[in-house]
């Protein structure tokens, strides 16, 4: 069983974000652009270290079995409700990876920051980012297209919610 596990994103995890985002098939269904800019990641890094301190940001890197195997951020858009971020490096698809991860960062959010309620977002078409969401409990909202400006506009994407019941 593979044992996967968050801590915040340190500066050493630099060369393997801009590695395995560069990728087209893990940028494509994000707003990462491709080609990956060169300092991308340091750049990324600079940006989300920002948003921590004023605690808007918690960007976690994601180890399995001790590795690099990604990243996925929650994000406080209010004191109770917060978003997911989220990207798994190709080696480590369909193994679970992406489910633990996300049930390990709820859990961050609910316990450490008091959230109540997650809103996230995927391309309809993003079947395994779909899969993550609904493992996690959370439930389908709404469909609608992509606003003007982003990089899927015009596509369908899907809004999914999870409510924490604090019983
Ligand atoms: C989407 C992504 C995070 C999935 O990560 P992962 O670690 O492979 O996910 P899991 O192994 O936990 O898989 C979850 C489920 O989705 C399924 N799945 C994963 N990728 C899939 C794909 N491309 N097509 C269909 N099903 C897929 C798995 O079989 C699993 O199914 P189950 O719940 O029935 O067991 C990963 O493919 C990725 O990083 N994609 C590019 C970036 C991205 O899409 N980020 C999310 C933006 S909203």
């Amino acid at each position: 069983m593979d044992e996967v596990r968050l801590r915040l994103i340190e500066e050493k995890d630099l060369p393997f974000v801009q590695e395995y985002i560069s990728k087209k098939e893990v940028a494509d269904p994000t707003n990462i652009p491709h080609p990956y800019p060169k300092d991308g990641a340091k750049e990324w890094y600079e940006f989300v270290i920002e948003e921590y301190k004023k605690g808007r940001h918690y960007p976690f890197a994601i180890l399995c079995n001790g590795e690099f195997a990604g990243s996925i951020s929650v994000r406080k858009d209010n004191d109770r409700t917060g978003a997911l971020d989220y990207w798994v490096a190709i080696p480590f698809w369909n193994k679970g990876v992406g489910t633990t991860a996300a049930q390990k960062a709820i859990g961050f959010g609910v316990n450490e920051l008091g959230l109540e309620k997650f809103d996230t977002c995927c391309l309809a078409k993003n079947i395994g980012s779909e899969r993550i969401l609904k493992n996690n409990g959370f439930k389908f909202v709404e469909e609608f297209e992509v606003g003007k400006g982003d990089k899927h506009e015009g596509k369908i994407a899907k809004l999914y919610r999870l409510i924490i019941c604090n019983s």
